[in-house]
């Protein structure tokens, strides 16, 4: 697969004309429009937020860092998208749009966030508009019309070839923080040293990147979105997690990997049988599954590691069947990623709405959906001795289904998670992370 994305634009831009068509015609609408976002101010302060772009907008161009822009597509024309270029000496103005994108579209450019105004389509109720309530400029209200989200949410799940170039070229900028992110961790670096590594190494500051990193180190792992970045490296140090991803033209990664400082002791071996899980999983992401099943599978799986290392006592089916596999598996096995780490539609029922509910017991499951190609979705099993969730499993009937000894071996290592972005298709799958990290780039 090509990894440039410039020469797949077009065809991109093509089916999101397509789908925009149906979205339009099944909310009864004439124009799409989609304004960029706008800036958000922390309260009683002159302080800004860091600008997150509306992803709607972020579909159609590449751009992440510019408010008061606009984009208007009417069936049978050439797109529009209005650029706000300020005329402001305090800050750094956008360049004019410039290298493979801009030719597609009839561009305006305007000089204040108002001025859109007059470029939007007369009538604003012939419009879905989607957006933030805060873009709203006069009677273009973004109304944000249910048939036509539920329409693109649901497609946006099938990546075109150039969106899996994007994240792919994000992929690239993780795997380099991450490879920086391992040295760092085994020089003897603070989560916070780790995490400035990372970036150094990705290219890209923390408002860039498209979640806070977790780094963590020892017992940290342990919980599921630490993002402390603590000072001092703890003594001694026995175990480092980092889930950390990059972006690349408003396209996420989501990676995670574990390291374990004795590289020859138990921990590493515990490292390795979840590693082996969540490739073994892998050739299970193809087309036709349900990913609801998936992760119960994985359940099993992973249940299966802690009997062979001696922390359960119980058959994986029986962890599983009553919830103690859950208090070490406590998370979903993943979600669609694109333009959203966590990307939307992730149990929509069809392309008009509906829920594909979660399996019982299983609340934070983010994709219920079958796979079919095209779709990008991570595989992130893990295994943690999370404090609170063990309190729970000592006082509950099945306190006896582990071995609280061993347990207590493994807490100072915190957890476990590997995580990989896999493109779907009808057979293996395509491991975006995997690939770029046996590249060597
Ligand atoms: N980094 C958040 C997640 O893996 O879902
Ligand atoms: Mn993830
Ligand atoms: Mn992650």
């Amino acid at each position: 697969m090509t990894s440039d994305p410039a020469p797949l634009y077009g065809e991109h831009l093509a089916a999101l004309q397509q789908r925009a068509e149906t979205a339009l015609a099944r909310g009864g609408f004439d124009h799409l429009v989609i304004p960029s976002g706008t800036i958000h101010y922390q309260v009683f302060d002159d302080r800004d937020y860091p600008y997150a772009v509306n992803p709607q907008f972020k579909a159609w161009v590449p751009l992440t860092r510019n408010p008061g822009s606009w984009l208007v597509f009417t069936p049978g024309q050439r797109p529009k998208l209005i650029y706000l270029q300020p005329f402001d000496y305090w800050h750094v103005v956008p360049e004019a749009p410039s290298g493979y994108w801009p030719e597609h579209f009839e561009l305006v450019v305007i000089r204040k966030q108002e001025d859109a105004r007059q470029h939007l389509p007369g009538d604003p109720a012939r419009c879905a508009i989607l957006g933030e309530a805060q873009s709203a400029l006069g009677e273009h209200v973004p109304n944000n019309p249910a048939p036509v989200l539920d329409y693109l949410d649901y497609h946006r799940a099938f990546k075109t070839p150039y969106e899996i170039a994007m994240m792919r070229q994000a992929t690239v900028r993780g795997v380099r923080g991450h490879r920086a992110a391992e040295r760092a961790f085994r020089a003897g670096a603070s989560e916070f040293g780790i995490h400035l590594a990372y970036c150094q190494a990705a290219g890209q500051d923390t408002v860039e990147l498209p979640y806070n990193n977790i780094v963590a180190l020892n017992a940290h792992g342990a919980v599921l979105h630490y993002t402390e970045l603590g000072r001092i490296p703890p003594k001694p140090l026995h175990s480092f997690l980092i889930d950390a991803g990059a972006s690349f033209g408003g396209y996420a990664c989501d990676i995670t990997r574990t390291y374990a400082s004795d590289t020859d002791g138990e921990f590493q071996a515990l490292i390795e049988a979840v590693d082996g899980v969540q490739q073994r999983l892998s050739a299970d992401f193809r087309a036709g599954r349900d990913y609801r099943q998936l992760h119960l599978d994985a359940h099993l799986a992973l249940a299966g590691v802690l009997q062979e290392f001696g922390v359960l006592k119980v058959s994986p089916e029986a962890a599983l069947e009553t919830g103690v596999s859950a208090k070490f598996f406590p998370h979903g096995l993943g979600h669609g990623i694109g333009l959203q780490v966590h990307d939307v539609a992730g149990f929509a029922e069809s392309d008009r709405g509906g829920t594909i509910a979660r399996p019982e017991g299983h609340p934070y499951l983010r994709l219920t959906r079958t796979l079919q190609p095209g779709m990008v979705v991570t595989n992130e099993p893990g295994l943690y001795f999370i404090d609170l969730l063990l309190e729970e499993l000592r006082g509950s009937a099945h306190a006896d289904a582990v071995d609280w000894e061993r347990i207590e071996a493994f807490r100072p290592f915190g957890g476990i998670r590997i995580e990989d972005d896999l493109v779907v298709t009808e057979g293996e799958p395509v491991n975006l992370t995997r690939e770029i990290f046996a590249e060597g780039r």
